[in-house]
């Protein structure tokens, strides 16, 4: 019996040592200070997180996610979202070339997903500026990050207007995020946001360096 006593306290102490992120959850703000998201894309953290699945596969703060599972569109969800506000609603990867703060080169980032006018979460509904594009690391650029933000917009958004840009032909990177902001007039800064990474996964560098193609 001792012995059985002995065994759960060592099961309970080692589930509680295996999960520290659980017993102080950081905030959204914090997460994106810290791996460095809000100086790559210049913008301030988000204030909530932002729910976003793939599948059975949720986006936790920086997760691994294999390329292969985010080839159909994610799921998003903001609980708090104000029913009366139109969001825009971005998948970037704020360093699509993986430079170092050593580089000394400006971060540019890439549009994976842009849609905008979205009520009440339902982007089904949203105008797609830019279609949803699975993120695709490409071969020989280690770790890159998949940051999904949702902004509010101050009004409708005209996306019949001439002047509109069209990311379905023009190049989707480099994306200045900046400057859409102020010139669509987003909230300052992001109502929510979370991330994931992804690499071009090892099994496939090899064949890929095998074959010549990278
Ligand atoms: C950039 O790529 C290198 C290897 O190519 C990798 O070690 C590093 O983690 C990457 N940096 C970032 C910020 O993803
Ligand atoms: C993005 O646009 C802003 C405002 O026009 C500009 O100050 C900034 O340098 C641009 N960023 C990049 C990376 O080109
Ligand atoms: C942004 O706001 C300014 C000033 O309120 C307005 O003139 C402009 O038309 C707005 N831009 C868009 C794209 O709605």
């Amino acid at each position: 019996m001792k012995l059985v006593l002995a065994c759960l306290a060592v099961l309970f102490l080692a589930s509680v040592l295996a999960r520290p992120g659980k017993s102080k959850k950081q905030s959204a703000g914090d997460a994106f200070e810290d791996a460095g998201i809000t100086e790559l894309l210049n913008i301030q953290a988000p204030t909530n997180w932002l729910k976003v699945k793939y599948g059975s596969i949720e986006v936790k703060r920086g997760n691994d996610i294999y390329p292969g599972d985010t080839i159909e569109q994610p799921t998003i969800t903001f609980d708090q979202a104000d029913p009366d506000t139109y969001y825009a609603w971005f998948l970037l990867d704020p360093n699509y070339n993986n430079y170092s703060a050593k580089d000394k080169k400006p971060y540019k980032a890439s549009l994976f997903a842009l849609y905008v006018n979205i009520k009440n979460m339902n982007i089904n509904a949203a105008d797609a500026l830019a279609k949803y594009l699975c993120p695709n690391p490409r071969p020989g650029t280690g770790e890159h990050y998949y940051v999904h933000l949702l902004w509010e917009q101050q009004e409708k958004i005209d996306v019949s207007s001439c002047d509109m840009p069209d990311y379905e032909t023009d190049q989707r990177y480099p994306f200045n995020l900046t400057e859409f902001i102020s010139q669509y007039n987003l909230s300052d800064e992001p109502a929510a946001g979370n991330f994931h990474t992804a690499s071009f996964p090892d099994d496939l560098q090899e064949v890929c360096e095998e074959g010549g193609y990278c």
